[in-house]
């Protein structure tokens, strides 16, 4: 075994990769070359460390020290100054929102500090190619330990006493699915792992596979000897090429071990995995329409029951369970129920990983446990809101999701807290927004993903988004009528109620947790003709402050419309009825005196 003085581990994760890692890689496994170190220094290829928007992310071990937005022409330095010299390179350090000083230390950046990694435990740590790497991390030590000394039932067991619900939206108790499949007769099973995540910004599953491929493919393994099954299939999106290598490279690593295939540890227990590539509709990720779609059949949802654990794919008993959910159960099973159901609320166990995205100074991927506040990730691991703007929402639930208000920030994150204000947990996005956002125009936003991706197979979903968007779009163009209000709330409940699937079943959570808690917004748009954040462009003045104006002509200059009239030396106005509200006057000003209202 060859031992070395340093590691140096760099992302290559997809948010990495595409700010240029895999060159400021290859550049430094040429510069440790170059300079005779590569007995010395070993460089590793990782997956995400979640702070992805200040890639390419590098840390060198054993001093845990974390650069940032490392460019290739800056390895030279790395090599020299760092790992020949022992000195930090001061300049691709992390510095906190802030702070004076720069954090040399991975663990001790906020962003890092208040987080708890179980699914995410292994990303950014080993090498996602190399099946050593995840078995000198324990992997497929919870396989073996599945099959040596636990039945079936004992396993199921576990897994319900872990408390674990479904990290894929709904939150079902995972060992409960698992019992049902289990109950059902069949002569054959299916596992199925749903890595689709549709939701805008998510990143979290591809994360997963991407940094971690072989705990995915271990629990599947797990699921298929609790359930009976022999037979996996992950289905994951084509957008995801990154992913989509490392599982498959993944996959051969294992039978190449006899981890999957054949008589896996000489136990008689057969389990192999396939992949399925997705064509990236929002709506295969629902679970009826993703079967159907593994089958070849155009991705519809059906009416449930029969749910999938009774009559899944191609008719059999099948579970379906999301990227995260399964990056779990190895954990549990090594550490015990106890262990994981320690984590957490009363009735959410564990952690839950969400991508911070919005405005927010540190967005990213984070993993805390349940029952975090939104205070804790907004302020402390998210670095608060940028350019001291105030916190308005937070949106989580992705397009299913609802807007979370100011006056819920120190509330405890659960599937039950979401669901109780009208949110839910969905698959782990989480917007922030600022003052400068517009709840309406958000709520619209959101209608517009989910009534662009409805199926069109049931007339609720099909034909009330439709109705809904339509409203929406009116109220933000300054056209809303009185009665706007009422109808939104009563086609949200019709379409909420009757439709077929959750992708129907929740479009409406946005604009229903936006008239909760953001009412007075509608109605600035619809009876004052006013958008009170300033964005929807249609409701919106520009003026010039008298006073303010230095007479420069500046902007009459730069108004595509020749709106601008004036003196030189004088104050200028805007004629509103030419305006067509493009805002290059207010960002030619330098003197503050156009304003927007
Ligand atoms: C429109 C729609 C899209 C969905 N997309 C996903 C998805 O991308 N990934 C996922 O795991 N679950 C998704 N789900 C939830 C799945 O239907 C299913 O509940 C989940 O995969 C079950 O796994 P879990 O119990 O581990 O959460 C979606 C549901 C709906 C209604
Ligand atoms: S609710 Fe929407 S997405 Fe679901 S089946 Fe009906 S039309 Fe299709
Ligand atoms: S750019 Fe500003 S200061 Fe100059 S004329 Fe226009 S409003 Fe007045
Ligand atoms: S907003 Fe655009 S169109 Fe209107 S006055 Fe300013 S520059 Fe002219
Ligand atoms: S992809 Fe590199 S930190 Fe996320």
């Amino acid at each position: 075994m060859e031992f070395y003085r340093s590691h140096v581990l760099v992302c290559t994760g997809t948010g990495c990769t595409s700010s240029d890692s895999r060159l400021v890689k290859s550049r430094l496994q040429k510069e440790i070359e170059d300079k005779g170190l590569e007995k010395e220094v070993r460089v590793v290829e990782t997956g995400c460390f979640g702070f992805c928007n200040l890639g390419p992310i590098m840390v060198i071990y054993p001093e845990g020290t974390f650069y940032c937005q490392v460019k290739p022409d800056d390895v030279k330095d790395i090599v020299e100054e760092h790992l020949i010299k022992g000195r930090p390179v001061q300049r691709l350090l992390y510095r906190e929102v802030d702070k004076e000083i720069k954090t040399t230390d991975f663990e001790n950046i906020d962003f890092f500090k208040s987080q708890k990694r179980i699914a995410l435990s292994n990303c950014g740590l080993i090498n996602p190619e190399k099946i050593e790497e995840y078995i000198a991390r324990d992997g497929y030590f919870a396989l073996a330990k599945v099959l040596h000394e636990m039945s079936p039932r004992d396993v199921i067991e576990t897994i319900k006493k872990s408390g674990l619900r479904g990290r894929g939206g709904g939150g079902f108790p995972t060992g409960m699915k698992w019992e049902f499949a289990y109950n059902s007769k069949g002569d054959q099973k299916y596992v199925v792992c749903n890595a689709d995540e549709g939701d805008p910004g998510a990143f979290m599953d591809r994360s997963v596979l991407e940094g971690d491929p072989h705990s995915v493919l271990e629990a599947m393994a797990i699921a298929g000897y609790a359930i009976g099954a022999n037979q996996g299939y992950i289905y994951v999106r084509a957008e995801y090429p990154i992913a989509v290598e490392r599982l498959g490279i993944a996959i051969k690593q294992a039978r190449e071990l006899g981890l999957l295939g054949k008589n896996i540890f000489s136990k008689g227990f057969d389990f192999d995995i396939d992949l399925r590539l997705g064509a990236g509709a929002f709506v295969c990720g629902e679970e009826t329409a993703l079967l159907a779609s593994i089958e070849g059949r155009r991705g519809e949802p059906r009416p449930r029951p029969p749910f999938p654990a009774v009559e899944g794919l191609w008719g059999k008993p099948t579970i379906i369970n999301n990227v995260e959910t399964f990056a779990n159960i190895p954990h549990i099973i090594r550490n015990g129920a106890e262990w994981f159901a320690s984590i957490g609320t009363e009735k959410s166990k564990g952690t839950k990983v969400f991508a911070l995205a919005g405005k927010i100074n540190n967005t990213g991927l984070i993993e805390v446990p349940m029952g975090t506040t939104l205070r804790t990730i907004i302020y402390e691991i998210g670095g608060g809101i940028p350019n001291g703007k105030k916190f308005k929402a937070a949106q989580t639930g992705g397009p299913s999701g609802g807007c979370i208000p100011a006056k819920h920030l120190d509330m405890e994150i659960d599937y039950d807290n979401l669901l109780s204000i009208g949110s839910m947990m969905g698959s782990g996005g989480m917007i922030i927004m600022d003052e400068d956002t517009c709840m309406v125009d958000i709520a619209r936003f959101f209608l517009e993903f989910t009534q662009d991706e409805s199926c069109g197979k049931c007339p609720p979903c099909r034909i009330g988004t439709k109705r809904m968007l339509e409203i929406l779009t009116r109220i933000t163009e300054g056209k809303g009528k009185p009665e706007d209000i009422e109808t939104l709330e009563t086609l949200a409940l019709t379409v909420k109620n009757a439709s077929l699937c959750g992708l129907g079943q929740t479009a409406p959570n946005p604009v229903l947790s936006t008239l909760r808690f953001f009412r007075d917004e509608y109605e600035a748009h619809i009876f004052d003709k006013k958008c009170p954040a300033g964005v929807c462009q249609a409701l919106l003045t520009y003026t010039i402050l008298q006073d303010k104006c230095r007479g420069c002509g500046l902007c009459a200059r730069n108004c595509p419309v020749e709106a601008i009239t004036g003196k030189v030396k004088e104050p200028y106005v805007i004629d509103a009825e030419k305006c067509i509200k493009c805002g290059i006057c207010l960002e030619k000003c330098k003197f503050g005196a156009v304003v927007k209202k």
